[in-house]
């Protein structure tokens, strides 16, 4: 049998409703039949408790957790991997590149975030990508390795979602090769740090393009932005990876 893929739906800041994310999280249950991927989506905290509520066959998870406590605490406005946790969360997505970006999340804050996460037995879908201006440089391995770094020592279950900063939201993505060769070197340092772990894809995921990544043995499946919010979309990638 072949191992299972994942897609995951990152749903951002998105919807603008609790009416919109009931339905969208009502749909997808209905509709998603005969996956043989393992499906999940990541709503905002405000939506996490209502989505779960309707999600019958596939995983809900949250987008981030606080790094000052994985517990509780005077920590105005944080989610701690034991309030995740509490509320059956599945998954966190874990160093997002609007993460690191617009609020300066570096290995120190990813680091902390991944242990609590760890001790609550909360999955990590830990994400890693380089910019443009690094991929220009050719430097994209380089900064992969050292992004992967903090996961050294980690014992609980990990996701990798490998998304060039650049291909987020642009509609660009690598070519098929280009992503195959940077999950084989995913995969190879992973396992020099003692790890095995699924590499999704991320960055520009849409109908178009997930038949291709979808069939590729290199490809274990795919984080997805804004075509998770369009069902239709989100279900057809579902079935390019069952
Ligand atoms: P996108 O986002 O599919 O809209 O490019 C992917 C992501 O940021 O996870």
């Amino acid at each position: 049998m072949q191992p299972t893929k994942y897609v995951i739906g990152n749903w951002k800041l998105n919807p603008a409703t609790r009416a919109q994310a009931q339905k969208l999280a009502e749909e997808l249950s209905l509709q998603l039949t005969g996956a043989t991927c393992q499906v999940g989506v990541a709503p905002t905290f405000v939506h996490l408790d209502l989505v779960k509520s309707q999600a019958k066959n596939y995983w809900v998870g949250a987008q981030d957790l606080a790094h000052k406590s994985g517990e509780t605490g005077a920590f105005t406005g944080d989610v701690s991997a034991q309030l995740l946790a509490d509320l059956g969360a599945d998954f966190v997505i874990i160093g997002h590149s609007e993460r690191r970006q617009y609020h300066a999340e570096g290995p120190e804050i990813l680091t902390q975030k991944i242990a609590h996460a760890q001790a609550q037995n909360l999955p990590v879908v830990f994400c890693i990508g380089e910019t443009q201006a690094q991929y220009d440089a050719k430097q994209t391995l380089a900064v992969l390795d050292e992004q992967l770094s903090v996961l050294a020592g980690l014992q609980g279950d990990v996701l990798v979602a490998y998304e060039p900063v650049w291909a987020i939201g642009t509609g660009l993505t690598p070519s098929l090769g280009e992503i195959e060769q940077v999950h084989q070197h995913i995969k190879n340092t992973l396992s020099d740090l003692g790890l095995v772990a699924p590499v999704l894809y991320g960055g520009s995921v849409n109908e178009g393009n997930a038949p291709e990544f979808g069939a590729s043995a290199f490809i274990d499946g795919a984080l997805v932005g804004g075509a998770s919010l369009k069902i239709p979309s989100f279900l057809s990638i579902i079935k390019a990876f069952s």
